[in-house]
Protein backbone atom coordinates (compact mmCIF):
# COMPACT_ATOMS: atom_id res chain seq x y z
CA UNK A 1 0.00 0.00 0.00
CA UNK A 2 1.43 3.67 -1.27
CA UNK A 3 1.84 5.48 2.02
CA UNK A 4 0.24 8.61 2.24
CA UNK A 5 1.80 12.02 1.06
CA UNK A 6 2.45 14.57 3.30
CA UNK A 7 1.62 18.42 3.00
CA UNK A 8 4.77 20.43 4.51
CA UNK A 9 5.01 23.99 3.65
CA UNK A 10 8.72 25.52 4.10
CA UNK A 11 8.61 29.42 5.01
CA UNK A 12 11.82 31.02 4.51
CA UNK A 13 13.16 33.80 2.07
CA UNK A 14 16.83 32.01 1.66
CA UNK A 15 16.16 30.39 -1.75
CA UNK A 16 19.57 28.07 -0.57
CA UNK A 17 17.57 26.37 2.37
CA UNK A 18 14.71 25.63 0.85
CA UNK A 19 16.68 23.88 -1.53
CA UNK A 20 18.36 22.17 1.12
CA UNK A 21 15.05 21.04 2.39
CA UNK A 22 13.83 19.97 -0.48
CA UNK A 23 17.26 17.74 -1.37
CA UNK A 24 17.09 16.30 2.02
CA UNK A 25 13.07 15.14 2.01
CA UNK A 26 13.49 14.42 -1.90
CA UNK A 27 13.80 10.36 -1.02
CA UNK A 28 10.48 11.09 1.41
CA UNK A 29 7.48 11.25 0.70
CA UNK A 30 6.50 14.77 1.47
CA UNK A 31 4.41 17.43 -0.91
CA UNK A 32 6.53 20.66 -0.42
CA UNK A 33 5.16 24.04 -1.27
CA UNK A 34 7.31 27.08 -0.57
CA UNK A 35 6.18 30.75 1.06
CA UNK A 36 9.20 33.27 0.90
CA UNK A 37 7.31 35.96 2.72
CA UNK A 38 5.26 35.75 6.17
CA UNK A 39 1.81 36.80 3.99
CA UNK A 40 2.37 33.60 1.53
CA UNK A 41 2.91 31.85 4.25
CA UNK A 42 -0.40 32.64 6.05
CA UNK A 43 -2.47 32.70 3.28
CA UNK A 44 -0.86 29.34 2.10
CA UNK A 45 -1.49 27.80 5.69
CA UNK A 46 -5.25 28.70 5.05
CA UNK A 47 -5.81 27.45 1.53
CA UNK A 48 -3.57 24.59 1.21
CA UNK A 49 -3.95 23.00 4.61
CA UNK A 50 -0.60 22.18 5.17
CA UNK A 51 -0.27 19.10 8.32
CA UNK A 52 3.03 20.66 8.75
CA UNK A 53 4.86 24.04 8.62
CA UNK A 54 8.68 24.86 8.88
CA UNK A 55 8.88 28.14 9.54
CA UNK A 56 11.75 30.49 9.66
CA UNK A 57 11.92 33.71 12.13
CA UNK A 58 13.12 36.57 9.49
CA UNK A 59 11.27 36.95 6.99
CA UNK A 60 10.88 39.97 4.58
CA UNK A 61 7.96 41.08 5.36
CA UNK A 62 6.70 40.33 8.92
CA UNK A 63 7.96 38.46 11.81
CA UNK A 64 7.88 35.03 11.80
CA UNK A 65 6.29 35.40 15.40
CA UNK A 66 3.40 37.11 14.21
CA UNK A 67 3.32 34.34 11.16
CA UNK A 68 3.21 31.93 14.00
CA UNK A 69 0.47 33.38 15.75
CA UNK A 70 -2.04 34.30 12.58
CA UNK A 71 -1.47 30.42 11.46
CA UNK A 72 -2.42 29.41 14.72
CA UNK A 73 -5.63 31.73 14.91
CA UNK A 74 -6.24 30.04 11.37
CA UNK A 75 -5.79 26.40 12.40
CA UNK A 76 -5.06 26.01 15.80
CA UNK A 77 -4.06 22.38 15.73
CA UNK A 78 -1.51 22.77 13.10
CA UNK A 79 1.97 22.01 13.76
CA UNK A 80 4.62 24.76 13.64
CA UNK A 81 7.98 24.18 13.52
CA UNK A 82 10.49 26.89 14.25
CA UNK A 83 13.63 26.84 12.70
CA UNK A 84 16.20 29.80 12.52
CA UNK A 85 19.48 31.01 12.13
CA UNK A 86 20.23 32.81 15.43
CA UNK A 87 18.17 31.73 18.59
CA UNK A 88 19.07 31.62 22.18
CA UNK A 89 16.87 29.39 24.86
CA UNK A 90 14.37 32.35 25.80
CA UNK A 91 13.52 32.53 22.35
CA UNK A 92 12.59 28.93 22.10
CA UNK A 93 10.33 28.92 24.80
CA UNK A 94 9.36 32.05 23.43
CA UNK A 95 7.94 29.97 20.35
CA UNK A 96 7.12 27.03 21.89
CA UNK A 97 4.49 29.03 24.51
CA UNK A 98 2.96 30.38 21.25
CA UNK A 99 2.10 27.04 20.36
CA UNK A 100 5.77 26.06 18.17
CA UNK A 101 6.04 22.23 18.15
CA UNK A 102 9.69 22.10 18.21
CA UNK A 103 12.36 24.64 17.39
CA UNK A 104 15.60 24.18 15.02
CA UNK A 105 18.61 25.88 14.73
CA UNK A 106 20.66 26.11 11.34
CA UNK A 107 23.02 24.73 10.15
CA UNK A 108 20.77 21.60 10.22
CA UNK A 109 22.21 18.01 9.51
CA UNK A 110 19.23 16.31 6.99
CA UNK A 111 19.17 13.45 9.36
CA UNK A 112 18.01 15.60 11.78
CA UNK A 113 15.53 17.38 9.94
CA UNK A 114 13.85 14.41 8.77
CA UNK A 115 13.84 13.28 12.33
CA UNK A 116 12.24 16.32 13.70
CA UNK A 117 10.10 16.23 10.76
CA UNK A 118 8.91 12.54 11.74
CA UNK A 119 8.15 13.20 15.46
CA UNK A 120 6.22 16.09 14.85
CA UNK A 121 3.70 14.65 12.78
CA UNK A 122 3.90 11.62 14.55
CA UNK A 123 2.76 13.58 17.91
CA UNK A 124 -0.26 15.33 15.48
CA UNK A 125 -1.00 12.01 14.32
CA UNK A 126 -1.27 10.93 18.01
CA UNK A 127 -3.61 13.93 19.03
CA UNK A 128 -5.86 13.26 16.04
CA UNK A 129 -6.38 9.94 17.21
CA UNK A 130 -6.74 11.05 20.93
CA UNK A 131 -9.35 13.34 19.14
CA UNK A 132 -11.40 11.18 17.34
CA UNK A 133 -11.59 8.63 20.08
CA UNK A 134 -11.20 10.58 22.91
CA UNK A 135 -13.60 13.76 24.02
CA UNK A 136 -11.34 14.47 26.81
CA UNK A 137 -7.76 15.68 25.54
CA UNK A 138 -4.84 13.34 26.78
CA UNK A 139 -2.35 14.31 29.88
CA UNK A 140 -0.14 15.68 27.35
CA UNK A 141 -2.17 18.09 25.75
CA UNK A 142 -4.49 19.67 28.82
CA UNK A 143 -1.43 20.00 31.52
CA UNK A 144 0.49 22.48 29.46
CA UNK A 145 -3.09 24.51 29.55
CA UNK A 146 -3.50 23.66 32.73
CA UNK A 147 -0.05 24.73 33.76
CA UNK A 148 -0.31 27.95 31.99
CA UNK A 149 -3.18 28.95 33.95
CA UNK A 150 -1.61 28.18 37.50
CA UNK A 151 1.23 30.16 36.25
CA UNK A 152 0.11 33.16 35.42
CA UNK A 153 -1.25 34.21 39.13
CA UNK A 154 1.24 33.09 40.30
CA UNK A 155 3.66 35.42 39.06
CA UNK A 156 0.96 38.04 39.69
CA UNK A 157 1.51 37.09 43.32
CA UNK A 158 5.49 37.21 43.43
CA UNK A 159 5.33 40.63 41.97
CA UNK A 160 2.40 41.99 44.22
CA UNK A 161 4.65 40.17 46.72
CA UNK A 162 7.97 41.75 45.45
CA UNK A 163 5.88 45.37 45.74
CA UNK A 164 4.59 44.30 49.53
CA UNK A 165 8.56 43.74 50.31
CA UNK A 166 9.67 47.03 49.12
CA UNK A 167 7.02 49.37 50.93
CA UNK A 168 6.73 47.38 54.04
CA UNK A 169 7.99 47.62 57.59
CA UNK A 170 9.94 44.61 57.27
CA UNK A 171 10.77 45.18 61.08
CA UNK A 172 7.21 43.62 61.74
CA UNK A 173 8.00 39.61 62.29
CA UNK A 174 5.04 38.55 61.43
CA UNK A 175 4.78 40.33 58.31
CA UNK A 176 8.39 38.85 57.41
CA UNK A 177 7.09 35.67 58.25
CA UNK A 178 3.91 35.54 56.50
CA UNK A 179 5.62 37.07 53.03
CA UNK A 180 8.29 34.50 53.72
CA UNK A 181 5.52 31.81 53.54
CA UNK A 182 3.94 32.74 50.86
CA UNK A 183 7.13 33.47 49.10
CA UNK A 184 8.13 29.82 49.86
CA UNK A 185 4.84 28.33 48.83
CA UNK A 186 4.39 30.13 45.23
CA UNK A 187 7.94 28.62 44.71
CA UNK A 188 6.69 24.93 45.91
CA UNK A 189 3.51 25.36 43.51
CA UNK A 190 6.33 26.31 40.48
CA UNK A 191 8.44 23.68 41.30
CA UNK A 192 5.22 21.19 41.09
CA UNK A 193 4.04 22.47 38.30
CA UNK A 194 7.64 22.23 36.60
CA UNK A 195 7.31 18.66 37.44
CA UNK A 196 4.28 17.93 36.44
CA UNK A 197 5.31 19.27 32.83
CA UNK A 198 8.67 17.57 32.71
CA UNK A 199 6.51 14.37 33.13
CA UNK A 200 3.74 14.55 30.57
CA UNK A 201 6.22 16.79 28.06
CA UNK A 202 6.38 13.87 24.81
CA UNK A 203 10.11 12.33 24.27
CA UNK A 204 12.23 15.11 22.34
CA UNK A 205 14.77 12.80 20.38
CA UNK A 206 15.98 15.93 18.66
CA UNK A 207 18.17 16.95 21.22
CA UNK A 208 20.19 13.95 21.37
CA UNK A 209 24.04 14.36 21.24
CA UNK A 210 27.21 12.60 22.44
CA UNK A 211 27.34 13.53 25.76
CA UNK A 212 30.21 12.44 28.78
CA UNK A 213 28.49 11.25 31.90
CA UNK A 214 31.87 12.41 34.04
CA UNK A 215 30.35 15.61 32.80
CA UNK A 216 26.79 15.58 33.76
CA UNK A 217 27.91 14.26 37.42
CA UNK A 218 30.09 17.01 38.32
CA UNK A 219 27.84 19.84 37.25
CA UNK A 220 24.93 18.28 39.03
CA UNK A 221 27.20 17.77 42.00
CA UNK A 222 27.67 21.37 42.21
CA UNK A 223 24.53 22.49 41.32
CA UNK A 224 23.14 20.38 44.32
CA UNK A 225 25.85 21.70 46.76
CA UNK A 226 24.54 25.27 45.54
CA UNK A 227 20.81 23.93 46.28
CA UNK A 228 21.61 22.59 49.49
CA UNK A 229 24.30 24.98 51.00
CA UNK A 230 23.44 24.56 54.33
CA UNK A 231 23.53 20.73 54.45
CA UNK A 232 26.70 20.46 52.08
CA UNK A 233 29.28 20.61 54.62
CA UNK A 234 27.53 17.19 56.44
CA UNK A 235 27.75 15.58 53.11
CA UNK A 236 30.65 13.71 51.69
CA UNK A 237 30.50 13.28 48.18
CA UNK A 238 32.91 10.85 46.22
CA UNK A 239 32.80 10.34 42.38
CA UNK A 240 34.91 7.71 40.80
CA UNK A 241 34.44 7.16 36.99
CA UNK A 242 36.56 5.80 34.45
CA UNK A 243 38.93 8.33 33.03
CA UNK A 244 37.97 6.88 29.12
CA UNK A 245 34.45 6.17 29.94
CA UNK A 246 32.63 5.67 26.53
CA UNK A 247 30.45 8.60 25.53
CA UNK A 248 26.41 7.99 25.82
CA UNK A 249 23.93 9.03 22.75
CA UNK A 250 21.69 11.44 24.77
CA UNK A 251 19.62 14.06 25.70
CA UNK A 252 22.13 16.01 27.89
CA UNK A 253 19.33 18.07 29.73
CA UNK A 254 17.11 15.27 30.75
CA UNK A 255 19.99 13.04 32.01
CA UNK A 256 21.17 15.73 34.38
CA UNK A 257 17.66 16.12 35.19
CA UNK A 258 17.37 12.67 36.36
CA UNK A 259 20.56 12.53 38.22
CA UNK A 260 19.79 15.99 40.01
CA UNK A 261 16.52 13.86 41.10
CA UNK A 262 18.76 10.88 42.00
CA UNK A 263 21.27 13.28 44.19
CA UNK A 264 18.50 15.45 45.99
CA UNK A 265 16.65 12.15 47.14
CA UNK A 266 20.33 11.48 48.78
CA UNK A 267 20.35 14.59 49.80
CA UNK A 268 17.08 14.66 51.46
CA UNK A 269 17.40 11.04 52.96
CA UNK A 270 20.81 12.36 55.31
CA UNK A 271 19.55 14.96 56.85
CA UNK A 272 22.40 14.22 59.34
CA UNK A 273 25.13 14.29 56.78
CA UNK A 274 26.73 10.73 55.67
CA UNK A 275 28.43 10.30 52.61
CA UNK A 276 27.77 9.73 49.10
CA UNK A 277 29.30 7.98 46.52
CA UNK A 278 28.86 8.21 42.33
CA UNK A 279 30.50 5.69 40.67
CA UNK A 280 30.29 5.07 36.60
CA UNK A 281 31.98 2.63 35.00
CA UNK A 282 31.64 0.42 31.46
CA UNK A 283 29.81 -2.96 31.77
CA UNK A 284 30.54 -6.04 30.04
CA UNK A 285 27.50 -6.56 28.67
CA UNK A 286 26.29 -6.77 25.14
CA UNK A 287 25.42 -4.70 24.24
CA UNK A 288 27.54 -1.95 25.70
CA UNK A 289 26.18 0.01 28.81
CA UNK A 290 26.91 2.51 31.24
CA UNK A 291 26.89 1.92 34.59
CA UNK A 292 26.26 5.05 37.05
CA UNK A 293 25.57 3.83 40.84
CA UNK A 294 24.92 6.31 43.76
CA UNK A 295 25.13 5.16 47.05
CA UNK A 296 23.91 7.21 50.32
CA UNK A 297 23.94 6.66 53.58
CA UNK A 298 20.37 8.12 54.11
CA UNK A 299 17.65 6.82 56.23
CA UNK A 300 16.60 4.00 53.46
CA UNK A 301 13.42 2.83 52.37
CA UNK A 302 11.20 0.57 54.19
CA UNK A 303 10.71 -2.81 52.15
CA UNK A 304 6.73 -2.34 51.55
CA UNK A 305 7.43 1.21 49.81
CA UNK A 306 10.00 -0.75 47.18
CA UNK A 307 6.99 -1.07 45.07
CA UNK A 308 5.59 2.42 44.39
CA UNK A 309 9.29 4.55 44.14
CA UNK A 310 8.41 5.06 40.81
CA UNK A 311 4.74 5.76 40.73
CA UNK A 312 3.90 9.45 40.38
CA UNK A 313 2.82 11.42 43.22
CA UNK A 314 4.19 8.45 45.71
CA UNK A 315 5.91 10.14 48.30
CA UNK A 316 6.89 9.76 52.26
CA UNK A 317 8.01 13.65 52.66
CA UNK A 318 6.16 16.09 53.95
CA UNK A 319 6.67 18.71 51.44
CA UNK A 320 7.80 16.42 47.99
CA UNK A 321 5.73 15.90 45.07
CA UNK A 322 6.40 12.42 44.75
CA UNK A 323 7.84 13.07 40.93
CA UNK A 324 11.26 12.85 41.23
CA UNK A 325 11.42 8.71 40.90
CA UNK A 326 8.91 8.95 38.49
CA UNK A 327 10.46 11.27 36.28
CA UNK A 328 13.85 9.70 36.27
CA UNK A 329 11.92 6.45 35.00
CA UNK A 330 9.78 8.09 32.09
CA UNK A 331 13.75 9.69 31.14
CA UNK A 332 16.11 6.51 31.85
CA UNK A 333 13.66 3.70 30.48
CA UNK A 334 11.31 5.21 28.22
CA UNK A 335 13.59 7.97 26.46
CA UNK A 336 17.07 6.26 26.55
CA UNK A 337 16.19 2.39 26.70
CA UNK A 338 18.38 3.25 29.92
CA UNK A 339 17.16 0.72 33.57
CA UNK A 340 17.26 2.08 36.71
CA UNK A 341 16.97 0.24 39.68
CA UNK A 342 16.78 1.12 43.80
CA UNK A 343 18.21 -1.55 46.17
CA UNK A 344 17.23 -0.11 49.90
CA UNK A 345 18.40 -1.06 54.10
CA UNK A 346 16.38 1.04 56.28
CA UNK A 347 18.65 3.08 58.49
CA UNK A 348 21.65 1.81 56.47
CA UNK A 349 21.08 3.65 52.76
CA UNK A 350 20.10 3.59 49.38
CA UNK A 351 21.97 2.78 46.23
CA UNK A 352 20.43 3.30 43.13
CA UNK A 353 21.87 1.88 39.78
CA UNK A 354 21.34 3.61 36.42
CA UNK A 355 22.38 2.13 32.98
CA UNK A 356 22.35 3.84 29.60
CA UNK A 357 23.78 2.29 25.90
CA UNK A 358 27.01 3.39 25.19
CA UNK A 359 25.79 3.32 21.75
CA UNK A 360 23.49 5.11 20.03
CA UNK A 361 19.74 3.74 20.25
CA UNK A 362 17.14 2.89 18.56
CA UNK A 363 13.74 4.87 19.38
CA UNK A 364 11.07 2.88 20.80
CA UNK A 365 12.06 0.16 22.65
CA UNK A 366 12.13 0.89 26.48
CA UNK A 367 14.23 -0.40 28.87
CA UNK A 368 13.25 -1.28 32.66
CA UNK A 369 12.52 -0.07 36.26
CA UNK A 370 12.14 -1.74 39.43
N1 LIG B 1 17.95 7.94 48.37
C1 LIG B 1 16.78 7.70 48.99
N2 LIG B 1 16.76 7.40 50.30
C2 LIG B 1 15.60 7.17 50.94
N3 LIG B 1 14.39 7.22 50.35
C3 LIG B 1 14.34 7.52 49.07
C4 LIG B 1 15.52 7.78 48.29
N4 LIG B 1 15.16 8.04 47.03
C5 LIG B 1 13.81 7.94 47.00
N5 LIG B 1 13.32 7.64 48.21
C6 LIG B 1 11.90 7.43 48.56
O1 LIG B 1 11.15 7.42 47.36
C7 LIG B 1 10.11 8.39 47.42
C8 LIG B 1 9.82 8.92 46.04
O2 LIG B 1 10.93 9.68 45.59
P1 LIG B 1 10.70 10.82 44.53
O3 LIG B 1 12.00 11.44 44.22
O4 LIG B 1 9.90 10.25 43.40
O5 LIG B 1 9.72 11.83 45.26
P2 LIG B 1 10.04 12.84 46.44
O6 LIG B 1 11.53 12.94 46.65
O7 LIG B 1 9.24 12.41 47.61
O8 LIG B 1 9.45 14.20 45.89
P3 LIG B 1 10.08 15.12 44.71
O9 LIG B 1 11.27 14.41 44.18
O10 LIG B 1 8.98 15.23 43.71
O11 LIG B 1 10.41 16.39 45.37
C9 LIG B 1 10.60 9.43 48.41
O12 LIG B 1 9.53 10.13 49.02
C10 LIG B 1 11.35 8.55 49.40
O13 LIG B 1 10.45 7.96 50.29
MG1 LIG C 1 12.77 13.33 45.01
Amino acid sequence: MNKKERKLLVVDDNIDFVHFIRRALEQENYRISIALDGKTAIEKASTENPELILLDMKLPDISGEEVLERVKEINKGIPVMVITGYGGDQLAIDMMRKGAVDFLTKPLEPRILIKAIKNALAIHDTRQEDKKFNPYPSLEIFFPFLAHEIRNPLHAISGALAIIQKRCNLKDQFLTQSIKIIHEEVQRLNDFVQGCLNFVRPPDFIRFSEVNLREVISVTVSMLAHMFESESNKIEITVKADPDLPKVYVNYEEIKQAFLNIIKNAYEAMPEGGELSIEASETHESPKMIEVVFTDQGVGIKKEAMGSLFSPFYTNKPRGNGLGLALCRRIIVERHQGTIHIESEEKKGTTVKVKLPATRLQENTPGEAS
